[in-house]
């Protein structure tokens, strides 16, 4: 196929047979989808298409990204690769590259990636959200500095554990593990002091202690959910100053203490555990919704209405 050098600002093709593109100098288009494709390859006449911001090659069948396929794409803010068969990311440019002061987004998910040298995205300064979700990922890199990165999607790899104390990316504020095969929380995990969402959901933790979180003041949301957990200790003055929600729906809890939880409202999701004994009188006041629907008992409450009503009898659920 080959697309006219036309004033066209965006271009979405979807294909189910497409396998060559050609591009022809163009100055205007700025938004390039492909989707649904036989492409095993970014096309090289991508370099006559320097407008382009937004980039997106998906459900194709791209085996190795080389960023340096881009090196000349000095408004190229975001690239899309989801979904197709790429093994390796790799950027054999030898030169500066215009595009390392524009990219902001780097999205690889569901892909076959098995690791990743992140150390290459060292050279994006730019460079704020990165999702590397449901690929093959086993190993992390172990020293990796970024000042930029907020976001960073781990999620659906093969990680059993990450080490992240030689990370150094002070502005991370979402991390997502979920569905690896972690047994514990990430090493050093509270040098992260920016972070304000963790998802360590859908992995092997059997235990949680809040004081493993000490001095993440700024975390809001905790997802603990589909784990294994038999055990969870939140009564701690260690508490994270700003946490709104703690998910641990879908684990083993027998009981848990909410007796001191030392934020100002905080919403506690224990949906489907195996809770059978539990004290609303000795629950703080500072929990503001409860969420244990699917447990042997049931003491949910999401107003201090229902809660009042709750003292008398928080009822035993027919599961
Ligand atoms: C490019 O992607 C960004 C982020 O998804 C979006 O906000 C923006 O509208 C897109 N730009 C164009 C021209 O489609
Ligand atoms: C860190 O994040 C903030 C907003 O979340 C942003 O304004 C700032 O530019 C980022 N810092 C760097 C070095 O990119
Ligand atoms: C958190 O982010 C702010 C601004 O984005 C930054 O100034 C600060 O150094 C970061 N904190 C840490 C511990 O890196
Ligand atoms: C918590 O689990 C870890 C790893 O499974 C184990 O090493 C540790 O002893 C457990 N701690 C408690 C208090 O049960
Ligand atoms: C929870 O406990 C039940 C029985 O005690 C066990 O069969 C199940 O595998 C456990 N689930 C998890 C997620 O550990
Ligand atoms: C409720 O939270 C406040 C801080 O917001 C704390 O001082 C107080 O001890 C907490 N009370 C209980 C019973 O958790
Ligand atoms: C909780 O307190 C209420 C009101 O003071 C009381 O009626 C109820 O029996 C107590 N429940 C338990 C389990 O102690």
């Amino acid at each position: 196929m080959k697309v006219p050098n036309a004033i066209l600002h965006s271009l979405l093709i979807l294909s189910t047979r497409l396998h060559f593109i050609s591009l022809v100098e163009n100055q205007s288009l700025s938004d390039l989808t492909i989707s649904s494709a036989k492409l095993t390859r970014v096309p090289p006449t991508i370099k006559n298409v320097l407008a382009l911001r937004n980039v997106t090659f998906m459900i194709c069948k791209i085996r190795t990204v080389d960023l340096a396929d881009f090196c000349d794409h000095s408004l190229l803010v975001k690239l899309d690769l989801n979904s197709n068969h790429i093994r390796y990311v790799v950027n054999t440019a030898t030169r500066h590259c215009s595009l390392y002061d524009s990219l902001k987004s780097l999205l690889l998910y569901s892909n076959l990636l098995t690791t990743i040298n992140l150390n290459m995205f060292s050279a994006f300064p730019q460079l704020s959200y990165l999702t590397l979700r449901n690929n093959k990922i086993k190993t992390l890199t172990h020293t990796f500095g970024h000042s930029a990165l907020e976001n960073i999607n781990l999620g659906i790899n093969g990680l059993e554990e990450a080490n992240l104390c030689d990370w150094s990316v002070p502005n991370l504020s979402r991390l997502s593990f979920r569905r690896n095969q972690l047994t514990n929380l990430p090493s050093c995990i509270t040098i992260f002091t920016n972070l304000t969402v963790l998802s360590v959901a859908g992995n092997g933790l059997a235990n949680f202690s809040i004081e493993s979180l000490a001095g993440l003041d700024k975390l809001q949301e905790l997802e603990l959910e589909m784990n294994s957990l038999t055990s969870a200790v939140l009564t701690s003055d260690l508490f994270p100053k700003d946490l709104q929600t703690i998910d641990l729906s879908m684990n083993n809890l027998t009981e848990i203490d909410l007796s001191y939880i030392p934020v100002h409202s905080l919403r506690v999701i224990l949906q489907s555990n195996a809770i059978e004994r539990f004290d609303l009188n000795n629950t703080s006041p500072n929990v503001t919704t409860l969420e244990m629907a699917y447990n042997p008992i049931d003491c949910s409450f999401s107003t201090p209405l229902e809660r009042a009503m709750k003292h008398v009898d928080c009822g035993k659920n027919r599961i």
